[in-house]
């Protein structure tokens, strides 16, 4: 079975439709993009994932033995956010504390990986300061770390370059794309990025007053049906 399944999934909140009609599958090893405009709902999907936010219809399933709390999650970054008083250490090994239960301390194991990721995302030599004090891109690279505590298997990424320079966004581009390369992790990305979005993913979420779901491949043939039709009605 697909690590995740979702079926006419109607999304929003109190029961007011923001988006529907979802069918989608997530395979491992997939590299999924969603794009949309502003508002469209793609947070909120994200969230409802996460079960986060109920669903108003429809069904999400998940496979491969995927638990919810083993999904790592780069929430879509609020000023508040970016002023949280804690040391990156801190914030990578929270991570875990969906894995934790009850227990009410990190074990040896959980704060060696918080350290292994800590350098797989180059950011070792700032593991004590302060997260608020840090560059965007830097807060994007702890962001990451912390997700990676929470999962092997699948992180879900909302906006991660938003706010970023070119030479952050390209370094975040490549880091993601090494986990899901390298170390297999399936990676589901909001960006508004189209190019990007084309380039790395193997497929394509568009959610919007019409959704589309398919192959990179398919999603460019759709673009460009789409925009000749527009050429000839003009
Ligand atoms: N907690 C909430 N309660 C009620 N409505 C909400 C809530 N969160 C978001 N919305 C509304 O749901 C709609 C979709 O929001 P969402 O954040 O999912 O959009 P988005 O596609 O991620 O947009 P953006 O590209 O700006 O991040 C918006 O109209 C938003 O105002
Ligand atoms: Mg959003």
């Amino acid at each position: 079975m697909s690590l995740i399944e979702c079926k006419n999934l109607s999304l929003g909140y109190d029961g007011h439709e923001i988006a529907k009609n979802l069918n989608l599958s997530v395979n491992s090893g997939d590299y999924l993009c969603i794009v949309g405009e502003n508002g469209s709902g793609k947070t909120t999907f994200m969230k409802t994932l996460l079960g986060l936010n109920p669903l108003i219809s429809g069904e999400i399933k998940f496979g491969d033995g995927l638990k919810r709390s083993e999904i790592g999650y780069l929430p879509q970054q609020t000023a508040v956010q970016r002023d949280f008083p804690a040391s990156v250490f801190e914030i990578v090994i929270s991570g875990f504390c969906g894995s934790m239960g009850l227990k009410p301390f990190y074990s040896k194991a959980q704060k060696a990986q918080a350290q292994i990721n800590i350098e797989k995302m180059g950011i070792s030599h700032i593991k004590d300061r302060c997260y608020r004090e840090l560059s965007g891109g830097q807060q994007q690279r702890v962001l990451l770390a912390r997700a990676l505590c929470a999962t092997k298997k699948l992180i879900l990424l909302d906006e991660p370059v938003s706010g970023l320079d070119s030479n952050a966004t390209a370094e975040m581009y490549s880091i993601v794309k090494r986990l899901n390369s390298e170390d297999n992790i399936t990676v589901i990305m909001i960006s508004h990025d189209i190019s990007a979005a084309v380039s790395y993913a193997t497929h394509i979420l568009h959610i919007g007053a019409s959704c589309f779901f398919g192959t990179k491949e398919d999603y460019i043939k759709n673009q460009n049906t789409t925009s000749l039709e527009v050429a000839e009605n003009e």
